[in-house]
């Protein structure tokens, strides 16, 4: 997928939106946004992700976290698919700004083009409110993405930056569970770390590198 990835900054590009048109640095200023494209308006399957995410968003909005699609047609298209869907998904409102992008000039710029299909993807990245980009996901458009596996993954985002970078979370981690520390933490500074203590794991290399503490 070549383009911005992990550690860029998303260009400050001028969007039209389904709210108000405005420069994606300050949708972004000084919090989390989940930016997910889709291939078009009136499919089945993005019709099923919209419908989910509107019904996710108190939960994004729990976390400071805004959403922002993008579907590659017009204003009044989104407009006129947003009754379909909230009708497929009883409960979802969408909220959410949806960006419009006809002309298919807005995704190569933020690296959201399927390279098999060399066009629209269903791609997502959560940017931190510093304009990077800290995850991406892409999937092709026969596969819908998972909300509850969004939403981990930004949780483990929030956990990670909140303790510096110094954890990180393990293999199906959800919050409330422990976390990992870190292999650049030493075990001194991770005892000031963490006073309520650390486990390591014993394992046959004896080297001690799986620590895992409870942060909850
Ligand atoms: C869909 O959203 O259902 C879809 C879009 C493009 C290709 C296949 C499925």
């Amino acid at each position: 997928m070549p383009g911005i990835t992990l550690g860029d900054t998303v260009p400050n590009l001028e969007v039209e939106t389904t709210h108000k048109n405005f420069k994606l640095h300050d949708y972004f200023a000084d919090s989390w946004t989940v930016l997910f494209s889709h291939p078009g308006d009136f499919t089945p399957v993005c019709t099923t992700e919209l419908g989910a995410m509107g019904k996710y968003a108190h939960e994004f909005e729990q976390r400071g976290v805004k959403l922002l699609g993008l579907s590659c047609d017009d204003i009044q298209s989104h407009k006129d698919w947003i009754p379909d869907i909230e009708a497929f998904t009883p409960g979802s409102k969408v909220t959410y700004p949806i960006i419009a992008d006809p002309n298919k000039e807005i995704i190569p710029q933020l690296n959201m083009v399927d390279p098999i299909e060399n066009g629209p993807s269903r791609a997502l990245h959560i940017v931190g409110p510093d304009c990077k980009i800290k995850l991406s996901f892409l999937y092709p458009s026969t596969t819908g993405r998972n909300m509850d596996e969004v939403l981990r993954a930004l949780d483990s985002l929030l956990m990670a930056a909140k303790h510096k970078n110094k954890i990180a979370t393990p293999v199906n981690w959800k919050p409330d569970e422990p976390v990992v520390i870190s292999p650049a933490v030493s075990d001194e500074e991770a005892k000031k770390l963490f006073p309520q203590g650390f486990k390591t794991a014993e394992l046959p290399s004896k080297k001690g590198y799986l620590r895992v503490a409870d942060v909850s």
